[in-house]
């Protein structure tokens, strides 16, 4: 049989296959839908495509969808993001996936194209970030000879035209027949959100969507307690530097930034804020944050992070006006939050992989992590399994939802009810030992809930 799959060394299997080991004792979220759904086999006949961070978590959930009857194939959403050996064991598991921790452009693409490459083309995608989903879109305009609708990350734009090119030739038609398979998308990051709701409002979202980000148990704890462990692991692993003492601003405090500070706090930075939201900034003051903006201290701060899902937030400008050696980085989901195609021309220095010194005319030096790629996994290697577990539960549930109920929803963007939500959170609290007081009757009552839940309203924010 010819080899299925694109690895750096399908040698790290075994490796991979003992971290993926201690993995599933850290997901108990996506233990029990294997322990729930594994006989009933829901995902059966769904032919997946998953476009994310191909990681040792990421190969749980990937095991769990197989699990529970799906057939999968598998890229990673960014170039730097992969652990090799999860990617090996997955590999040698079966299951078709093609990503290197430091693969190009031109491969990520071609990988994600790879990773479509189903006999009879997928009929789901599992995405992060809106890549998969983007390519199969894109290349059905291309196809009706339409224009082809502007990519975030414009450096990216001549390869991703490319690669569509490419396909459309050895396969006409081809993207077009996918789009009209797809019955669902279920997205994971803030950033592929954004693109959903854009394209549903232009009437451009030809099937239903389901939103994972939005659940209250991804946002609210992966893009928070999630990037408040994997932050400065991954400023640690890059430079080793003394956090404590130093002097960091987090730009943006959404759910990312408030983790972030969170992060860079509890290692002793002296954090401070920048936002452009009232509220946000007000929480942030309130938090204990100083809320300031970029340009009064840019030429003080040590580490600068963007945390903003926006773009050129840390221009060349600032960069410019920067101390020697002050650390720069991002979190957010694509590079152009920091202006690194700014940077080209500059005098770069790689000191190790995902880690470069780059000059400025001036003579200071500034270190860029990941190339402006989100860092913590680039430099790291992302947020720990237990948070992803909850993630990838909404995932799973997504897939579920969106596989066997699909012809329910319409060409728009959902998120789960409440009660999977708190279902999520339920299957989490045995793991850390937490006991749930059960509500009475009566004070269920009271309050207008159900004494199993839900517990809040709607419009309830946490
Ligand atoms: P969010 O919308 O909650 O927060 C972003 C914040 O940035 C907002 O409060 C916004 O007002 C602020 N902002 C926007 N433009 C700004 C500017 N020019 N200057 C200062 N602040 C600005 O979004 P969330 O969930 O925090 O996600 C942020 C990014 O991180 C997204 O790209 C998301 O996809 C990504 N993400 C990355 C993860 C990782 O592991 N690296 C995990 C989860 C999300």
């Amino acid at each position: 049989m010819t080899k299925d799959y694109i690895v750096k060394d399908i040698n790290l299997a075994a490796y991979g296959r003992k971290e993926l080991d201690i993995a599933e004792t850290e997901m108990p979220g996506l233990m029990a839908l294997r322990k729930e759904y594994g006989e009933a086999k829901p995902l059966k006949g769904a032919r997946i495509v998953g476009s994310l961070h191909m990681t040792i978590q990421t190969a749980v959930l990937i095991e769990t969808l197989v699990d529970l009857g799906a057939d999968v194939r598998w890229a990673s959403c960014n170039i730097f993001s992969t652990q090799d050996h999860a990617a090996a064991a997955i590999a040698a598991g079966g299951t078709p996936v093609f990503a290197i921790k430091g693969q190009s452009l031109e491969e990520h693409w071609d990988y994600l194209d790879k990773s479509f490459m189903f006999a009879d083309g997928p009929n789901m995608i599992l995405d992060d970030g809106g890549d998969a989903t983007l390519y199969v879109l894109l290349g059905a305009r291309a196809e009706a000879g339409e224009d082809i609708i502007p990519v975030p990350a414009s450096e990216e734009e001549e390869v991703i035209k490319a690669q569509i090119a490419k396909r459309m030739k050895a396969s006409p038609g081809w993207f077009t027949k996918v789009r009209d398979q797809i019955k669902g998308v279920s997205e994971e990051t803030t950033t592929g959100v954004h693109r959903l709701y854009d394209l549903h409002k232009k009437g451009q979202l030809p099937f239903p969507a389901i939103n994972v980000n939005d659940s209250v148990t991804k946002s609210k704890f992966d893009n928070k307690y999630g990037c408040k462990e994997s932050l400065v692991d991954g400023i640690r692993r890059a430079t080793d530097t003394m956090m404590a003492g130093k002097v960091a601003v987090v730009c943006g405090y959404g759910d990312v930034g408030k983790g972030s500070a969170a992060s860079l706090s509890g290692a002793g930075a002296r954090v401070k804020v920048t936002e452009v939201d009232p509220i946000c900034a007000l929480q942030a003051a309130m938090d204990g944050f100083e809320v300031v903006v970029l340009e009064d201290v840019i030429d003080t701060a040590d580490i600068f992070i963007t945390t903003t899902g926006n773009k050129d937030v840390i221009r060349i400008e600032h960069m410019r006006a920067m101390k020697d050696m002050a650390i720069v980085g991002n979190i957010g989901h694509f590079d152009n939050e920091i202006q690194v195609a700014a940077l080209k021309n500059h005098k770069w220095t790689n000191i190790k992989d995902q880690v470069d010194m780059i000059e400025m005319p001036s003579g200071h030096r500034i270190i860029l992590l990941s190339e402006g790629r989100l860092l913590n996994l680039g430099n790291a290697t992302g947020h720990p399994s237990f948070v992803m577990s909850a993630s990838f539960t909404n995932q799973v549930l997504a897939q579920i939802e969106l596989w066997t109920k699909g012809d329910a929803y319409g060409n728009e963007v959902y998120v789960l009810p409440k009660h999977l939500d708190e279902k999520v959170a339920r299957l989490h609290l045995d793991r850390i030992g937490v006991k749930l007081t059960q509500l009475r009757q009566d004070q269920a009552d009271y309050i207008g809930v159900g004494t199993d839940g839900p517990f809040k309203p709607e419009h309830y924010r946490y």
